[in-house]
């Protein structure tokens, strides 16, 4: 049994029941889960969680999951948050944390809405899965789909890494390659659900999604001993994560399991592609297509996010910000996170990396404010950001 009470509209606050499957609202705005908290609070206490197992499936009350056989995990989620001193030292920062999704099945933290998605479609009876892809959610998606036995379409831009692309391909997954943005490829796999009756998972149209990246959120509290940082940086594309990490605080904050003021929200993008930080910058509610988008942080690349307005929403009632960085800040935060710390993080990542940066030369983030980084992924998966040139010794030579 789930704490689900139905599925509701942030825009209209139509409400649907959630033991249907549904998409959009018919205002177009995503669906969010709604759950019943003061039964949850009741039930639930924060030292439950203590020996539970050591993924997202440990915070099943807060999942929308009616049945626990109906879970289909690799493992994903209760990824390590650690203390990066050493970079810290580098940029200024006292107390600058880096929360490593890199760790999760797949690579990427995609893994969390996928296990969360493709678990509550295969509850929902739903046997075929298509959706648009930067390249890290197909191959997640994929993935998880495999294990649920399901079919999987996904569509992704032909320059996308080539290892999402062989992700895909390797667990069976029917994978089409678009010229074009993930917008495009969005636009085809419209057509395709239209035509076929997929079962259509692109980003915030399946209300699920968001549930399983929220477990970012739960982390970061429990992590932290329910004490939260003073900012939380992420790289912002589709902007789930930014969403469902704030919509996690709001419910543990209306259980009562975190009280005080909440992190400042924080979206770093690339300035190849902003347009959350152009909106942010105008006082905007909702962003605007962006032109010509480009950058070497292919997951952030998306012109326009059918969740702007709440990715917007959780950074002004965060007190937060928008901020982008370059392509070369993106490329020097990579090496000096691998110089300084041993990471190998990947360019979405390591924008964020850049963006605490800025924001502290700027003034925005203090010197001695808690700083959570979100590395979204592995650099592993992007072999072709780093160039080689290396010497190359005949068999007998000395060094
Ligand atoms: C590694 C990585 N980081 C960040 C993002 C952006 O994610 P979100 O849609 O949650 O903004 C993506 C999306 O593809 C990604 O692959
Ligand atoms: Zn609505």
């Amino acid at each position: 049994m789930s704490f689900v009470r139905c599925l509701e509209c942030p825009k209209c606050h139509a409400t649907y029941s959630a033991s249907e499957v549904h998409n959009l609202c018919h205002c177009s705005s995503p669906l969010l889960v709604h759950y019943d908290l003061e039964r949850l609070e009741k039930t639930v206490k924060k030292e439950d969680l203590k020996g539970r197992r050591a993924d997202l499936w440990r915070y099943w009350e807060f999942l929308p999951l009616e049945k626990e056989e109906n879970i289909v995990s690799l493992g994903e989620g209760f990824t390590p948050i650690f203390t990066a001193n050493n970079l810290g030292r580098e940029l200024g920062f006292k107390h600058l944390y880096i929360k490593d999704e890199g760790l999760n099945p797949t690579g990427t933290f995609k893994a969390r809405g996928a296990a969360v998605g493709v678990s509550r479609a295969k509850e929902l009876g739903i046997k075929t899965i298509a959706m648009p892809t930067a390249g890290n959610a197909g191959g997640a998606w994929s993935s998880y789909g495999a294990k649920a036995g399901m079919e999987m379409i996904i569509a992704m831009p032909v320059d996308a890494p080539d290892l999402a692309k062989k992700e895909c391909v390797v667990s069976g997954a029917r994978t089409y390659l678009v010229k074009g943005l993930i917008s495009d490829a969005g636009k085809i796999i419209a057509r395709g659900v239209k035509k076929y009756g997929w079962f259509d998972a692109s980003t915030l149209k399946e209300p699920y999604r968001i549930e399983g990246k929220k477990t970012m959120g739960l982390e970061i509290a429990e992590q932290f001993n329910w004490e939260l940082p003073d900012a939380v940086l992420y790289p912002t594309g589709g902007g789930v994560g930014i969403i469902g990490i704030w919509k996690a605080l709001q419910e543990l904050k209306a259980i009562g399991w975190i009280k005080g003021p909440l992190p400042k929200m924080i979206a770093v993008q690339a300035e190849g592609c902003s347009p959350i930080v152009k909106a942010f910058q105008e006082g905007k509610k909702e962003s605007e297509f962006f032109e010509g988008a480009q950058t070497i942080a292919g997951g952030i690349r998306v012109p326009k996010a059918l969740g702007d307005f709440l990715v917007l929403e959780a950074v002004y009632e965060s007190g937060g910000t928008a901020v982008s960085v370059s392509d070369d800040e993106i490329l020097a935060a990579v090496k000096l996170v691998a110089r300084t710390e041993g990471m190998f993080i990947c360019p979405e990542g390591a924008a964020a990396v850049a963006g605490a940066q800025k924001l502290l030369t700027s003034g925005f983030l203090k010197p001695d404010e808690k700083v959570v980084v979100l590395n979204t992924g592995s650099g592993l998966k992007y072999p072709e950001l780093i160039n080689l040139d290396l010497p190359v010794l005949e068999k007998d030579t000395d060094i």
